[in-house]
């Protein structure tokens, strides 16, 4: 993509605006851990390349390597071989570019919301008026305007897990890396922060690559589906996730949603099996 489509696209965008476009190759990724005989090889030769502005999840079973993987993109662990790039440059460690959601809450207890969103560009020394925009800004897209002088435990995990993903964008990433996010919030809150992302990533036009054992989750939020198997870490199947329309609940019952969700609930099930 050229800078001026880039600029024009990003005119709402304020100075951390992110540069460049959020492309992430992961390229023949192994990881191994221990050593000699207690050897354990957890992803085996991932090869993955996710475009600018797409929604990739990965869904797999607990223990088949996806927090693995994610930390090896945010730059939190080195992979034994191959290599992660973003926009064609080589991960040697986390970075601005990367912004993190975990599933648990990892607020700075005694930051207001607004400080904790204005956290990461204080620590770059963007000057305040700066940075009061830049919260603005996150407060309005997660809808936390009324909250941003409360502290965190005055907050539901809704509330927080919103907090968390302003606070990531706050820094202006390319890439959003999110870890089973909304794993710990109850079923109804879970369904309105699947909503609330799916709005922030249509707003920011960020690369989103989400993690979930989730099945529906998967469907819901996502343009592409790879599907992870154990023993070792590795991809057994991809899927592009075509339907109607917007992604209102609603579209949870349509045929095409339900023929997906049959057949990776098949999938999922058969490689607990195998
Ligand atoms: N630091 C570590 N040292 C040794 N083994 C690890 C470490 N981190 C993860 N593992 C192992 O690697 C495998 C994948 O873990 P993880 O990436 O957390 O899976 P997932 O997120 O899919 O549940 C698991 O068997 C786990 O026990
Ligand atoms: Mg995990």
């Amino acid at each position: 993509m050229s800078g001026i489509a880039a600029s024009a696209r990003d005119g709402d965008r304020t100075e951390t605006a992110r540069a460049g476009a959020g492309e992430i190759a992961i390229r023949g990724v192994t990881k191994n851990y221990g050593a000699g005989k207690k050897e354990f090889r957890a992803l085996e030769d991932i090869r993955l390349t996710i475009a600018a502005n797409e929604f990739v999840t990965i869904l797999g079973p607990s223990g088949c390597g996806k927090s693995t993987l994610l930390r090896i993109v945010a730059g939190l662990e080195d992979a034994s071989e191959g290599e992660v790039a973003v926009d064609g440059a080589t991960v040697v460690g986390p970075g601005a570019d990367r912004g993190m959601v975990f599933q648990g809450y990892t607020l700075f207890p005694w930051l207001t919301v607004r400080e904790n969103i204005e956290y990461g560009p204080k620590l770059r020394g963007v000057p305040i008026l700066e940075r009061r925009a830049v919260s603005d800004r996150y407060l309005r897209v997660t809808r936390l305007e009324a909250f941003a002088n409360h502290l965190p435990k005055q907050l539901s995990g809704g509330m927080k897990q919103r907090v968390a993903i302003a606070r990531a964008l706050a820094n202006g990433p390319k890439v959003l890396l999110m870890d089973e996010p909304f794993g710990a919030l109850d079923a109804q809150t879970k369904l309105e922060m699947q909503e609330a992302l799916l709005d922030v990533w249509e707003k920011e036009k960020t690369t989103v690559l989400f993690i979930t054992h989730d099945i529906d989750e998967a469907i819901f939020l996502s343009q592409r589906i790879v599907v992870m198997g154990a023993g070792p870490g590795r991809i057994v199947r991809e899927y592009e996730v075509s339907l109607p329309g917007e992604r209102s609940p609603e579209v949870r019952e349509h045929p095409a949603f339900l023929r997906l969700k049959r057949e990776l609930t098949g999938l999922l099930k058969h490689k607990e099996e195998a």
